[in-house]
């Protein structure tokens, strides 16, 4: 393929930067897999919208300066394709044992059976969400909200197309059986479950949907931007083409927990009202209490934490001495990039006591991506709050304490407080529907789910969106629900 094949071939059943044309093997067996694909976009994407018209944005260029394209589109029309960014001429591996080294065109055979591992399980979320997802058209609070929502769905599909690729080029027969595979696994099943704990996790409402995408996909962020850096250049070009699409959903997030946090301060305001702890009152206004806001955070924040793995792992380790999977910004880090005699500090619970404890930096590496994640977490925090304190309500939004609520890791034995307090058994069982959703915070929740599909129209626990996508007026049409 050329170096600068930025534009997309659309002359294929699937449209591709990659030269697929010219590489018929690989062609073929995406051809033969595209019917499975699309089976299982019609049996799980969104349900009851597969026919209507949405407003989406179709990736036609991988160059940065304006690479996608708007307009309205079926969504099993959707033209999902392979992208990858750009080839950048004489790159290196920037980390690992082989730091320095021209990065690899072809899988290096020692790693293959690591890197297969890598690529289907970041392939498995991607589909996992869009089954996570696929009711939520039904009660959208408003027609951008349910375009953004497809949008976020067509583009996860998207991505694992993107592995399916890399899994159909480059690994063989494997590939080709581990490419069904991701066809065969389904969100929450109890006999073939997704891979990762999260997303088996049921996304019952938008308020779940809004925190997924701020807390579980900024995960699958931080875990795009470590593979971007792979030694195994095929793969850091795809991941950097997924991370373009990516940053819609996590503004889908950001904004939607934004305009959420909003239309409760304001009610509250009219309302006079401002004690967010009376919960009754304030929901009597058909919006949703801020301490309820805190449950939802805390739930979908420790359960993507969960999604890091070990703190201490040497698989991580081995990743990344093997060149496989650096660390977020990788590049940008100043120090030797090999951390051979670094240390890392890791959180651990030694002795009935959270201790922070130094281990090698190698094997530390889950631990530091998640602190890197958490940073990032952070950002959205002081905007919601910036809300509220705007607003005068004396309420603030904090993330969890990295022990509270955990199955994975250091602390998933014991029970923590949001604040890092271990507690007893009795007492989490006390307390749990204070820290956590409770069936009660559901029901409420799932109360509010009543669609709105008004151009221009906004649930009343939703403010409006500041701008339109694609700077569309307020009241444009984004899905053409009536065709
Ligand atoms: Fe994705
Ligand atoms: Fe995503």
């Amino acid at each position: 393929m050329s170096m600068d094949s930025l534009n997309v071939d659309y002359s294929t059943t699937i449209p591709n930067n990659v030269g697929l044309m010219e590489d018929r093997r690989v062609l073929k067996a995406l051809e033969g897999w595209h019917p499975g694909y699309l089976n299982w976009w019609n049996d799980m994407g969104p349900d009851g919208f597969q026919e209507k018209l949405v407003y989406l944005r179709t990736a036609y260029s991988v160059d940065p300066r304006g690479w996608a394209k708007f307009d309205y589109v079926r969504m099993p029309e959707y033209r999902w394709g392979v992208l990858l960014a750009p080839q950048e001429e004489n790159r290196t591996i920037p980390f690992g044992q082989h730091y320095g080294e021209p990065a690899w065109q072809e899988i290096p055979g020692e790693h293959r059976a690591a890197l297969r591992r890598l690529v289907v399980i970041q392939g498995d979320t991607e589909p996992a969400s869009v089954e996570q997802q696929r009711h939520l058209g039904k009660t959208a609070p408003s027609l951008y909200d349910m375009r953004n929502l497809f949008q976020v769905n067509v583009e996860e599909g998207r991505h694992l197309w993107a592995m399916v690729y890399l899994l159909q080029k480059y690994f063989g027969r494997d590939g080709r059986e581990e490419a069904d595979e991701l066809l065969r696994r389904r969100s929450g099943s109890e006999d073939s479950p997704r891979m990762l704990g999260a997303f088996n996790e049921a996304t019952p409402d938008w308020l779940s949907f809004f925190m997924f995408t701020y807390f579980t996909d900024r995960d699958g962020k931080m875990q795009l931007h470590s593979l971007a850096q792979s030694g195994f250049d095929p793969l850091s070009r795809t991941c950097r083409f997924m991370l373009t699409e990516e940053a819609h959903h996590m503004f889908v997030g950001e904004t939607g927990i934004t305009r959420v946090v909003q239309r409760t301060c304001d009610a509250m305001k009219e309302a006079g009202i401002d004690d967010p702890y009376a919960i009754d009152k304030v929901r009597a206004l058909g919006v949703i209490d801020l301490p309820t806001i805190q449950k939802k955070l805390h739930l979908h924040y420790s359960l993507s934490l969960d999604l890091f793995g070990s703190e201490v792992s040497t698989n991580a380790a081995n990743a990344f001495n093997n060149g496989l999977k650096g660390r977020y910004q990788e590049t940008k880090i100043d120090d030797d990039h090999r951390l051979e005699n670094s240390t890392y500090p890791v959180l651990k619970f030694i002795d009935g006591q959270i201790k922070l404890v130094d281990e090698p930096a190698l094997t530390a590496l889950n631990m530091r991506l998640r602190d890197d994640y958490t940073q990032d977490c952070a950002k959205g925090l002081l905007r919601w709050n910036k809300v509220i304190s705007t607003a005068g309500i004396t309420f603030e939004l904090k993330l969890p304490h990295t022990a509270f609520h955990r199955q994975i890791g250091e602390f998933k034995d014991v029970h923590a407080s949001p604040e890092g307090v271990i507690v007893d058994d009795a007492t989490w069982a006390k307390k749990r529907n204070e820290w956590l959703p409770s069936k009660a915070d559901g029901d409420f929740i799932a109360s509010l789910m009543k669609p709105v599909a008004e151009p221009g129209k906004y649930a009343g626990w939703i403010s409006a969106p500041k701008v339109g996508i694609d700077n569309k007026p307020g009241d444009f049409e984004y899905v053409k629900i009536d065709t």
